[in-house]
């Protein structure tokens, strides 16, 4: 007998995803495996079967939001057609089997490294109609033999290593993704050329520790060179690193390679060695602004951003104005400001109550929303004048007739649609004539008269 399409498919998928960029490509392979097991995948959550929630764990603001959502999704289990319900990434992987307790909605329960098995287990619960678990962390998935379903564009991800084997005292990520581990540069670089292939300008190569990448004898700065080399690609990003692994051969590769961005994301955290000894983030406030030097020197022109988190526990005033005094010497192009979020399982949570009241993490973070603000605001006005290189990503999303574009260092930048000249992946030049804090505005330079 000829099966029709429609008679093979295993039901549509409609799949949600909080969190970071690696919780983002972890839906696109989740999507992949899914299609490859006959499930159409939907972007309407009214004609679904199954709904997934890709969760994230960092703060708890990001638990907050996916109970609301799980609320938001009880009336499912009411009507005849009975949608099945699944949670995954980090948030499911860190509550375990607390989750299952508190809210009896979910049918899948399913970590980091379960993805494979989600065709399996949406079987399980249509043929038994019990919930599924599987919160198994693996030292060798790395999911290199799935290649992600993604949405065509100018931008992709690819995650070149997976877990965290840091243990930042506050940080809930090694027990969500485990244990690090990298994909083997040939798979990358392959992928990579695939990307290319399908049209996409720029690969943003992703790792909870990205440069701490090991596979067979090669490091990052091996990896960065290898996906530079691909032809056709534009650009290559990274995020994010941790400030412990910045050998001068990778800042060698990023100097001497034009497709590598100019723009490192350097998470500080804090400002104060008692605080950052706490954290155990292995470094401290003058080999921190030591890097940022170094990295300045070696790399012209490049963009600085950066990670802060306030009252992390027992952090007084004083050690919070080292916090600031750090950030007024380096002059980030900008920052992600965060206050402390005591998270189950983590070193902190088990050692270091959180302590530092709410009025004062809300008073410290104002304050460095405020600073950040203004040294936005003058590394974009440094910009002013400039003709710089843009890679169109797509319509302005407040007006139409706009292109939205990144520089190098990651700033946006909005210009005229001059009409039939541009189009979306394309690297042009584009002159600066004004900056806000969040946004640079342009203007495609006249073309020549014998152009
Ligand atoms: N509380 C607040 N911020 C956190 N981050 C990570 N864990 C926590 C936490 N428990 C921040 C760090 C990290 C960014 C991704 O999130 O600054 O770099
Ligand atoms: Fe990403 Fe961390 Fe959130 Fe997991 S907990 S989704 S790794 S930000």
């Amino acid at each position: 007998m000829i099966e029709t399409k429609k008679e093979k498919q295993a039901g549509k998928v409609y799949l949600e995803t909080y969190g970071c960029q690696m919780n983002e490509y972890d839906s696109e392979l989740v999507k992949s495996i899914l299609a490859s097991s006959d499930y159409e995948v939907t972007t309407r959550e009214d004609e679904a079967d199954v709904i997934l929630l890709n969760t994230c764990a960092i703060r708890e603001n990001a638990h907050g939001k996916i109970y609301a959502r799980l609320g938001d999704l009880k009336h499912l289990k009411n009507g005849d057609h009975r949608v099945i319900v699944g949670l995954l990434g980090c948030m499911a992987q860190n509550l375990r089997g607390n989750l299952e307790r508190s809210d009896c909605v979910v049918d899948i329960y399913a970590g980091p490294d379960s993805y494979k098995r989600l065709p399996a287990m949406i079987d399980a619960v249509r043929r038994t109609g019990r919930k599924e678990f599987d919160f198994n962390l693996s030292e060798f998935e790395d999911y290199s033999d799935v290649y992600p379903k993604r949405v065509p564009g100018v931008n992709s991800w690819i995650a070149v290593m997976r877990g965290c084997d840091n243990f930042c005292t506050f940080c809930v990520v090694p027990y969500t993704r485990g244990r690090e581990r990298s994909r083997s540069l040939d798979s990358v670089v392959k992928e990579a050329e695939r990307l290319v292939a399908e049209g996409f300008k720029q690969v943003t190569l992703l790792g909870q520790n990205v440069n701490s990448y090991r596979s067979n004898g090669t490091d990052f700065a091996d990896l960065m060179a290898a996906v530079a080399n691909v032809e056709g690609l534009e650009r290559v990003r990274f995020t994010s690193p941790h400030p412990k692994d910045f050998p001068e051969k990778f800042l060698k590769v990023m100097a001497e390679n034009d497709k590598i961005c100019n723009h490192v994301h350097l998470p500080l955290q804090a400002g104060s060695d008692r605080v950052l000894d706490m954290m155990a983030r292995t470094y401290t406030k003058k080999s921190f602004v030591a890097l940022v030097e170094k990295i300045r020197k070696m790399v012209p022109d490049v963009a600085l951003t950066t990670d802060v988190i306030v009252g992390f526990p027992t952090e007084t005033d004083a050690e919070f104005e080292e916090t600031v005094e750090v950030m007024e010497s380096v002059q980030f192009d900008s920052a992600f400001t965060f206050k402390y979020s005591e998270r189950q399982n983590t070193i902190a949570y088990r050692k270091f109550p959180d302590d530092v009241s709410e009025a004062q993490k809300t008073e410290r973070i104002v304050r460095l929303v405020e600073l950040q603000k203004s040294h936005s605001l003058k590394r974009n006005r440094q910009q002013v004048g400039k003709v710089v290189k843009v890679l169109i990503e797509g319509p302005s999303r407040k007006n139409a007739a706009d292109w939205m574009g990144r520089t190098d260092g990651n700033k946006i930048v909005i210009f005229e649609n001059s009409g039939e000249r541009d189009k979306e992946g394309q690297l042009i030049n584009v002159e600066i004539k004004n900056a806000t804090a969040h946004t640079l505005f342009g203007k495609r330079p006249a073309p020549h008269p014998n152009y």
